[in-house]
């Protein structure tokens, strides 16, 4: 039977899929996720891998794991996982596209409204008991409705997020590698070089994957572009965007708010800069947290590395150069 290592505990649907063809060693704390030296341990007897965002699986992780032909990540994201490394080897890299972006798009959708409404804050304002009367000027925030979107990453979840901004009445621009004809038509946005984009969103959201074009997209220089009654949400990769710059812009009022669901490094330290301002609403990555869909995404992750283990094609195969029948 095969060997499978799972970095943390996952749906019970998932499980028992896994534990009915092979022999499982699973990471028992659900909240902390194991050191580096235990994975590395484990992957010495492990034919498969099933592990998260969290989980670093370098190259020296991959070289250790002599019997590896699978490597499954419960995420659509895979920048933790050396891919070139394991595709040397022939081990199959899997992951969770589709089944989490809408509930994602929600999330991300959640955090325009928040930062741009200035929700948290205005619940602290509340329940601080410094609410004195209906005021004309008391926590006045942005509009959503009729403004502008800017899509960085028009992949499926920035679609997913432009669905939706038709309800708003929005005009939506987006930058990309390359412009999406097929998309422009179907969702009535407009393609826009980054730097346009910044100028002319009022509500700026990002979707891209991290990658090493990617990393510090936004910096100074970025939202130094952007309009002082801008609002950025990043439910994407924290790397996208450079903290402490972001951090500056908030403080000093060149953007309006942020909206983030994602951080340079997770959890953020408590004293982060970003975590000390009102105008920036933080979640611990939760963009795709509901029962549902982590549910599908543990499912998915496992029947993906089962067909890889079992010889099969996996249906989403990050390396498919490393399949063969
Ligand atoms: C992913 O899947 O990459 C998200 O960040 C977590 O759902």
């Amino acid at each position: 039977m095969a060997k499978v290592y799972i970095t943390r505990p996952i749906a019970d649907e998932a499980l028992a899929l896994v534990r009915g063809a092979a022999q499982i060693s699973l990471w028992p704390n659900p909240d902390v996720p194991p050191p580096r030296d235990v994975i590395l341990a484990e992957v010495r007897s492990a034919d498969g891998l099933l592990c998260l965002l969290t989980d670093a699986i370098d190259a020296e992780i991959i070289a250790a794991g002599e019997n590896l032909r699978a490597i499954s990540n419960m995420a659509v994201g895979y920048d933790n996982i050396d891919v070139p490394a394991a595709t040397a080897r022939n081990i199959l890299v899997c992951n969770t596209p589709g089944v989490l972006t809408e509930t994602t798009a929600d999330l991300a959708w959640s955090l325009i409204a928040a930062a741009a409404r200035r929700i948290p804050e205005a619940d602290r304002y509340l329940r601080a008991g410094r609410w004195k009367s209906w005021s004309p000027q008391l926590m006045l925030g942005q509009d959503i409705c009729g403004s502008t979107l800017g899509i960085i990453g028009l992949g499926r979840i920035g679609q997913a997020v432009a669905r939706r901004a038709k309800g708003f009445n929005m005009r939506i621009l987006y930058a990309d590698l390359a412009p999406k004809p097929d998309a422009e038509e179907a969702l009535g946005v407009r393609f826009a070089e980054l730097h346009e984009l910044l100028r002319e969103s009022d509500i700026v959201s990002i979707h891209t994957p991290l990658t090493d074009r990617t990393h510090h997209l936004i910096g100074a220089r970025e939202l130094a572009l952007m309009k002082p009654s801008a609002v950025l949400v990043n439910t994407a990769r924290g790397t996208v965007v450079d903290g402490k710059a972001l951090a500056d812009a908030l403080r000093e009022g060149r953007i309006f708010a942020a909206g983030l669901d994602v951080f340079e490094s997770e959890p953020p330290a408590l004293d982060d800069p970003l975590l000390q301002l009102d105008n920036c609403v933080v979640l611990p990555h939760i963009g795709s947290a509901s029962v549902d869909t982590r549910t599908r995404m543990a499912t998915m992750a496992a029947d993906g590395l089962l067909a890889a283990l079992e010889g099969r094609r996996p249906p989403y195969l990050v390396n498919p150069e490393a399949f063969s029948l």
